[in-house]
């Protein structure tokens, strides 16, 4: 699989949307040499995105997957240590973008503060994304959504957990509302009153978007997406978005189908073909074909496993050809 920097690969840190700035010459050295050196890849071969002020490595990480063998009280409760591990690992490796919620919870482990443990004091450059509504009473049952006076408490609650007095960058997760402009509304007042750096939106389409743009400024919008998502209305957020200079954060790029449960294994034969082709693994391509689709695209893969989170930053450093991505983009066709 691939883990290390193909020869001749140069990052682009501090730059926007680092793999399409790389020349002609060079795309086609890496896309045609799966070989590898020694070197570890690092989260900046994927180049850069700002939120808002913050910029960000556009391969990031998800703590949903830290405090289980499957998300919320699906699976079995994760070992401590390596949960620590992984994300002390994913810093290391320049991951410097991680979404998290306080209610991403199993019987024994908070993801937040496993975040807390394992990087407080936090590095300077480390971005920190939680979401706000949905609310998961103390057994782990989903209880009745936050309405807009109680958004305060579940914001509070984030910063009690990771230990902070602001938050980077909150998102709100939209809970079947028709309109979220009284929820977003709540929000913009606590960033007004700095309790917030910047707010994203969740779980919404471009009528959500726009309400909330005519609130307060919107940095990121986070969907489900992925490789086998042949959704219309999707497609047209992540273009608006790349239209208005804002970034989309897809999950379940690697879980597909599977959703919270777990990773999906049903791969499509090109997909796998591709995979050989560059000598990476199904989920590394669904990441490369993620980070392919705009600068703005950024991607969050959640793991506890820490070889899959190399594997997982290593996909930053993947390029696709034309081909390739016209192979890859016919199975959303056929899906749709
Ligand atoms: N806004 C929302 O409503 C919302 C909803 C869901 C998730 N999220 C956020 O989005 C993030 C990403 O979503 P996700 O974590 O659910 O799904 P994901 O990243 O698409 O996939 C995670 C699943 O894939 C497996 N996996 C990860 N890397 C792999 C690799 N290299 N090879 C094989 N399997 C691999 C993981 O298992 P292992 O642990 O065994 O690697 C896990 O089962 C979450 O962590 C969370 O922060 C947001």
């Amino acid at each position: 699989m691939l883990r290390t920097r193909p020869p001749g690969l140069v990052a682009a840190p501090g730059e926007q949307g680092g793999p399409f700035l790389l020349p002609p010459t060079l795309l086609r050295t890496v896309c045609q040499t799966p070989s590898m050196t020694s070197e570890t890849i690092t989260a900046d071969a994927s180049g850069t995105w700002k939120l808002g002020d913050l910029p960000v490595h556009r391969l990031g990480f998800g703590a949903m997957r830290l405090t289980g063998s499957a998300a919320f009280h699906h699976g079995t409760p994760s070992d401590r240590d390596r949960s620590i591990a992984v994300l002390r690992k994913a810093v290391e490796l320049g991951v410097n973008h991680i979404d998290t919620a306080a209610f991403y919870f199993s019987a024994l482990r908070s993801a937040n503060e496993l975040i807390n443990t394992a990087l407080s004091p936090y590095p300077d450059d480390l971005v920190i994304v939680t979401k706000v509504g949905p609310h998961r009473d103390y057994s782990g049952e989903w209880a009745t959504s936050a309405r807009p006076d109680q958004l305060r408490g579940h914001v509070e609650e984030n910063l009690r957990q990771l230990g902070r007095d602001h938050l980077d960058v909150v998102n709100l997760r939209r809970m079947r509302q028709d309109s979220i402009a009284e929820h977003f509304g709540a929000l913009a007042e606590l960033r007004e009153a700095g309790l917030i750096r910047h707010l994203g939106v969740s779980d919404v389409e471009v009528r959500h978007l726009d309400e909330a743009l005519a609130i307060a400024p919107v940095v990121c919008v986070q969907n489900r997406w992925g490789l086998d998502s042949a959704d219309p209305a999707t497609g047209e957020l992540v273009r608006v978005c790349g239209e208005r200079g804002i970034a989309f954060v897809p999950f379940f790029a690697v879980a597909g189908d599977a959703g919270a449960l777990g990773a999906t294994g049903n791969h499509d034969e090109e997909v796998l073909a591709v995979a050989r082709a560059h000598d990476a693994g199904a989920a590394q391509i669904r990441l490369a074909w993620t980070l392919h689709q705009g600068p703005h695209v950024l991607a969050i893969p959640g793991t506890g496993n820490p070889d899959h989170l190399a594997e997982n930053v290593a996909a930053g450093a993947i390029r696709l050809t034309e081909d390739e991505l016209t192979r890859l983009d016919a199975l959303r066709t056929s899906a749709g």
